[in-house]
């Protein structure tokens, strides 16, 4: 029994399955290897065919993205009772699934066969819907052979047991979970349902990490949803209900106390509906000036709250999520899970994938009466990708792209604010950066079908890497990167220098998100997790650590309880340890410490280095550029560059003890840190060095404007007029950058000496004699000069 539609043989003669015909050829007379042959086709079929209409539905959400949470809501409402295919429409809790169940008309009748329902591809729908709205994760169907209502051979129920005929529309009627549950009561009915255990449940509720909540359908009002990234699947649904103390650096250091003190705040709001929809609770959060506020149900809100005894009738609920008193329990049988996900994105992925494929196998036992897909040998669908290789980038460093299957040749990549739906329809956020598929704006090979490639000029903040469908405005994203940040600059210290106990103002611009935070840390840190430090201060960017507001995206933090020392402002990604920070600042100091610096981030070779340092204490200092990631205590090797604090080798006497100063350098290509040290004693241990910074051959051409004349809104059937350049289809206009600046020819900079005295000096000498010292170690290193030009010439010294 070969089941093939003809839609599908058309699919598999174009190409997959080695000729993938309907004819079977045994090899043996055998019936039973025959009979194995025939289901191994068959399967094989299946496979195909589900790869086709995983790929139609990839379509229909690629033309209209707020299908994707529609697919999803549509197969948890079918699979209630048991996934059959048909929904009773006539349950005000149904509302709205007419939009999805209509969208995915088409594909039913050209698909449902025996082997595949409509059943099956609203859960293969529910699938590529949560598939599409994350990159990290495939959502494979792994069974085919659900039974629709009307092929059942038996009669509907209504909600009177009275039967009726069954329909998509009319199937059982089924009891739908109330907004207004208790948490024992969710918790019950997806166990009495599908099976779920509390932490299964709390997995699958993170699905309202997607989609909106609209008064028309439910009488809830949530046009942008549950989080503030209503079109990507991820663990922001537990963010919003689950605090962290962001001066704690484990997350198993967090304590009860801290899940719920630093958790957002949540305010109840009364949702006034007329006709047949009864006013609603919900809970809302953001600022109140604007109209577009996050939501939460009762039921949302009950897996951190236990709301037990707590909720009237109406779903008013008489105690607060946070404050004033009186606060809500908290749910304690769910809020371990709630807290896994919220620090844990790609685990939730996981077993959110894994337990929606145990919801839409509910009412089946799977083994005996559903059809494994065994995945397509050759897949004839390719999808496009994008990807970076990196999660963070430090400001001023290429960002590298992967890009797979981009498909068309009017594609190309757009640099996007990492919270733009890839579906924009209202063009805001015009691009950072942006490229054709080959790897430049000017570049002309629009047929490649992978490539790897780097592109630079993005500025600080969090961003995504979008593979964009055409020219047509508003611009479209056919596929997106997952979220990588890009900072150095988004926040800066007013001064480089402050006095003990000054007030630190710390300038910030570029926040993205509601969540970000603050913070100083030592000035070694690690920027992308500034953890290794401990804290000394934070704030929210509104000022302290009680202030609320979360749209804040530039503006001035200050500070007057950091101490002495070197230190580096950080913007926080969000409360979750592990910390990570998306953006930071220059080094700045605080009272009479030991400081270098230079004043920028990136050089030209050729183009002098301003160094200034500060020694307070007057001892005498060199310094020297080694490369950045140098050990700062155990400097070894030549440097790139040395100096007296005078700013030349030669100077002596009190030039060698100077407090403080400004002075230029040259350095060759690379990343390097100015050192300061206090003595000759190799390796050299420095006190204190400067910001990373690079020094680039001269900068290339700019390149042609990108698309970003944004909001101009073009008719979409327009030729793209706005496309940048029109190609050459011979030489490519070749912006190349100018003939790089040759390397610094072989005499290597001289250095302070890189052998150790043999014996150090134990004390430092007096000036008299630190003139003849000076004078003897800039003969060594002459001489160093000398041995190291003889080596290089291949002597033996
Ligand atoms: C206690 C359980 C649940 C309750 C009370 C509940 C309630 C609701 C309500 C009232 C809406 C708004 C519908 C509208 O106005 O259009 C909604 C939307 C949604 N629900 Fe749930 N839900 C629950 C569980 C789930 C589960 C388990 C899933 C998925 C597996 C899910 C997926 C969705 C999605 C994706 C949307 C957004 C739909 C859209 O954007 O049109 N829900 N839910």
């Amino acid at each position: 029994v070969n089941i093939v539609t003809s839609k599908n043989q058309r699919r598999l003669r174009s190409g997959s399955i080695g000729g993938g015909s309907s004819i079977i050829q045994p090899f043996n007379a055998e019936a039973e290897a025959e009979a194995e042959a025939n289901a191994t086709h068959r399967h094989l079929n299946i496979a195909n065919s589900v790869e086709s209409i995983r790929e139609e539905i990839r379509d229909l959400i690629r033309n209209n993205s707020v299908l994707a949470p529609k697919f999803l809501r549509l197969a948890f409402h079918d699979c209630v009772g048991g996934c059959d295919g048909c929904v009773d429409m006539t349950n005000p809790d149904n509302a709205g699934l007419d939009i999805p169940m209509d969208s995915l008309s088409g594909i039913v009748s050209a698909w449902k066969s025996s082997d595949i329902s409509r059943a099956d591809i609203w859960s293969l729908a529910a699938m590529v819907g949560s598939e599409m709205t994350q990159a990290q994760r495939d959502f494979r169907l792994d069974y085919v052979g659900r039974t629709d209502c009307e092929d059942s051979g038996r009669e509907c129920l209504d909600e009177n047991t009275n039967s009726r005929e069954c329909r998509q529309d009319l199937g059982d009627a089924r009891v739908l979970p109330d907004a207004n549950l208790l948490i024992h009561e969710i918790l019950s009915f997806f166990s009495d349902n599908f099976g779920f255990n509390a932490q299964e449940t709390v997995a699958l509720m993170g699905a309202h990490s997607i989609g909106t909540a609209s008064q028309e359908n439910s009488g809830f009002n949530g046009p942008v949803g549950w989080d503030n990234t209503n079109y990507f699947l991820d663990n922001d649904y537990y963010k919003m209900l689950i605090g962290g103390d962001p001066s704690k650096s484990d997350p198993e250091a967090e304590e009860m106390e801290d899940l719920i003190e630093f958790a957002p705040g949540w305010a109840q709001q009364r949702v006034v509906n007329g006709g047949s929809i009864p006013d609603r609770i919900q809970w809302t959060r953001g600022r109140t000036q604007d109209t577009a506020r996050i939501i939460s149900l009762n039921t949302d809100i009950g897996l951190a709250r236990d709301l037990t005894g707590e909720i009237d009738s109406d779903g008013d609920v008489s105690c607060n999520f946070k404050n004033p008193a009186p606060r809500c329990p908290v749910a304690s049988q769910t809020m371990d899970w709630m807290t896994t996900y919220r620090y844990d994105e790609e685990k939730f992925l996981e077993d959110f994938e894994g337990v929606l494929k145990k919801m839409i196998i509910a009412g089946y036992d799977a083994e005996t009466e559903l059809t494994y897909v065994a995945p397509p040998l050759f897949s004839t669908v390719t999808v496009p990708e994008i990807s970076v290789a990196q999660l963070s980038y430090a400001g001023g460093l290429s960002v590298q792209l992967n890009v797979e299957n981009p498909g068309g040749d009017r594609v190309w990549i757009a640099i996007r604010r990492h919270d733009i739906s890839p579906h924009d329809s209202t063009g805001s956020g015009s691009s950072e950066a942006w490229s054709y598929v080959c790897g430049s704006t000017t570049c002309n090979d629009q047929s490649l079908v992978s490539n790897s490639f780097d592109i630079d000029d993005i500025g600080d903040g969090l961003w995504r890497a979008y593979l964009m469908k055409d020219m047509t405005f508003p611009y479209e994203a056919i596929a997106f990167s997952n979220t990588f940040s890009v900072g150095s600059t988004g926040i800066s210290s007013s001064l480089d220098r402050y006095e003990s106990g000054a007030t630190v103002n710390l300038d910030f611009a570029n926040i993205l998100s509601s969540r970000f935070w603050i913070t100083v840390y030592p000035a070694d840190s690690t920027p992308a997790d500034a953890q290794s430090g401990s804290l000394e201060t934070w704030a929210w960017p509104c000022g302290d650590q009680t202030c609320n507001g979360d749209t804040m995206s530039s503006g001035e933090v200050s500070f007057n309880t950091i101490g002495d020392g070197v230190w580096r402002a950080f913007i926080m990604l969000d409360m979750y340890s592990p910390y990570e920070s998306v953006a930071f600042s220059k080094t700045f100091a605080v009272g009479a410490v030991d400081q270098i610096l230079v004043n920028k981030e990136g050089y030209s070779v050729g183009e002098n280095i301003e160094v200034s340092f500060y020694n307070p204490t007057g001892a005498r200092v060199w310094i020297g550029v080694y490369p950045a990631s140098s050990d700062p205590n155990n400097l070894q090797g030549s440097t790139a560059a040395w100096s007296w604090p005078c700013g030349t080798r030669t100077c002596t006497g009190t030039d060698q003890y100077l407090t403080d100063g400004t002075f230029e350098l040259l350095v060759r290509e690379g990343e390097w840190r100015v050192y300061m040290m206090r003595d000759m004693t190799y390796p050299y241990s420095s006190v204190a060095y400067s910001d990373l910074f690079i020094v680039s051959p001269s900068t290339p051409n700019p390149t042609t404007a990108p698309p970003t004349a944004q909001p101009t809104s073009k008719p979409t059937t327009a030729p793209p007029t706005n496309r940048p350049t029109p190609l050459a289809t011979t030489a490519i206009p070749t912006p190349m950058p100018s003939p790089l600046p040759t390397q610094n020819p072989t005499p290597q900079p001289s250095a302070p000496p890189s052998v150790s005295p043999t014996s150090s000096p134990t004390s430092f000498p007096t000036i008299g004699e630190t003139q003849s010292y000076a004078e003897l170690q800039s003969r060594i290193s002459e001489l160093e000069d000398i041995i190291k030009q003889m080596e290089d010439a291949g002597c033996t010294v």
